[in-house]
């Protein structure tokens, strides 16, 4: 390709993907050089200590104190934001920059799922780009493949199973058995979850990726605080094993679709099929399903994280910069993005997994059924297990499609019930 000006950046966050960032710009830089139309050159990095060594050669780089100063050197074309946090310096940074007539490429779903619709809007008024391949499972290409390979489709639903720890903890549970504390401890022996794992286990980190999914799947502003959120905290190890024994699998996952009530965004664990591909997702893979009306199911799956194949994607944003392909943020601009209306839960339909736990008592299980079916709920499977060490009955079922009101209007009855020795658990199943 023809050699123009270098396109110059500003990198700010030098850790796992900052670092990598660099390193890979410098290992890459042939293969980066044949495929762009200006070379790549990194003028200028910043993070919080001058002293940390990195790992990677930073010679020929400016070190800025302040991040933020990166937004306004005239010797800077592109703000790389890797700091993360949803508001604070990195906030800060990327409004600036993008107000200054940079362009600026994140991997910070966080920020975006907060503040995208008005960064989008800043972008546009510039006429810049604002370009977060890695915000969404790392180094797979849902964006592109969603915002330009889907660009002629009405999506009619997007889902994915989008935090690495949470599939990681599941997957370990339905492989060894072992109760959820004892994975998500070994997890973070394990470098796989962060010492306060709330954000990943709670669902959070995938209700950030699902709102910047949804927006552009079907044209809505990013609505965080829209989107129903559940995490894995609750799942027992017999709800794995009894999953198993009744054809499925559970996983994290975050759901948007278009229904009959709008569109929902959702965050839930729930049941799938073991004959669906996305069941096999294991470990710490992501993996994206989505659907349009002309391209039909698409399923990309690969590591939704780590410092290698999230700058693989922040540098594939940097190769469309530097050949002047610059997309609308999320797809249409910013302007004709819809606002997102919160969600009624109550509207939906699906199928249901149920645990209870019955006291031993004759009919208990009749009388039980006979609720479900006074509300709608009309059982599928069921299994009666005789393994509680109380006396105690514990019974998984499955059911058919039903209102989520009906579901949950059955399950107040049941648990109003004298027959009843525990709380019940409640999941979703998703056939694909
Ligand atoms: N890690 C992943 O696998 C992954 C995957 C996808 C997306 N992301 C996103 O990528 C972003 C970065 O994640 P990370 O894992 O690389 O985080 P990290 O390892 O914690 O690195 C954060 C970097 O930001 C720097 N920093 C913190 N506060 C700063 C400030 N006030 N001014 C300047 N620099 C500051 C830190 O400086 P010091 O090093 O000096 O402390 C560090 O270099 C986040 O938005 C994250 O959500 C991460």
């Amino acid at each position: 390709m023809m050699t123009e000006s270098p396109l110059r950046l500003g990198i700010a966050g030098l850790g796992t993907v900052g670092g990598s960032v660099v390193e890979l710009l410098q290992s890459q830089k042939e293969i980066l050089r044949q495929r762009c139309a200006r070379p790549l050159e990194i003028r200028a990095v910043s993070a919080r200590d001058a002293r940390r060594s990195r790992g990677v050669s930073l010679q020929g780089m400016e070190w800025v104190e302040d991040a933020v100063a990166l937004a306004h050197r005239d010797d800077i074309d592109v703000v790389v934001e890797l700091i993360g946090g949803a508001d604070g310096v990195a906030f800060d940074l990327c409004r600036s920059a993008l107000e200054a007539g940079k362009h600026v490429v994140t991997a910070n779903k966080a920020m975006l799922a907060r503040h995208g619709f008005e960064l989008a809007q800043l972008a546009e008024h510039r006429n810049r780009a604002l370009a977060f391949e890695a915000a969404v499972a790392g180094g797979i290409p849902i964006v592109k493949a969603l915002r330009e390979g889907a660009a002629a489709n009405s999506v009619e639903s997007v889902t994915g199973i989008l935090n690495g720890t949470c599939n990681y903890i599941l997957t370990t549970m339905a492989k060894t058995g072992a109760p959820f504390a004892d994975v998500l401890a070994e997890a973070q022996q394990l470098g796989y979850a962060e010492a306060d794992p709330g954000f990943d286990i709670d669902g959070w980190d995938t209700a950030h990726k699902l709102t910047i999914l949804a927006s552009i799947a079907f044209g809505v502003r990013p609505a965080f605080q829209s989107i129903s959120v559940e995490g894995i905290r609750f799942i027992r190890a017999e709800d794995v094993r009894a999953a198993s024994e009744l054809g499925f699998t559970i996983k994290l996952l975050g759901v948007a679709r278009m229904d009959r009530s709008g569109i929902s965004q959702r965050v839930y664990p729930c049941l799938v099929p073991l004959r669906s591909p996305i069941s096999h997702v294991d470990g710490v893979h992501n993996a994206i399903e989505f659907s349009g009306d002309y391209i039909g199911q698409v399923m990309i799956q690969g590591r939704g994280a780590g410092g290698g194949p999230t700058a693989s994607a922040v540098a594939a944003d940097l190769v469309d910069i530097a050949n002047g392909r610059l997309s609308t943020t999320f797809g249409q601009p910013a302007t004709a993005l819809a606002e997102a209306r919160p969600m009624d839960g109550q509207a939906s339909e699906g199928h249901y997994y149920l645990r209870f736990l019955l006291h031993e008592q004759t009919g208990a299980v009749a009388r039980l059924a006979a609720v479900l079916s006074k509300h709608g709920v009309s059982i599928r499977t069921l299994v009666q297990k005789d393994e509680s060490q109380s006396g105690d009955v514990p019974l998984y079922l499955t059911t058919h499609r039903c209102a989520e009101s009906a579901m949950r209007a059955a399950l107040a009855e049941v648990q109003a019930s004298s027959d009843l020795a525990a709380p019940p658990m409640l999941l979703r199943i998703e056939y694909f």
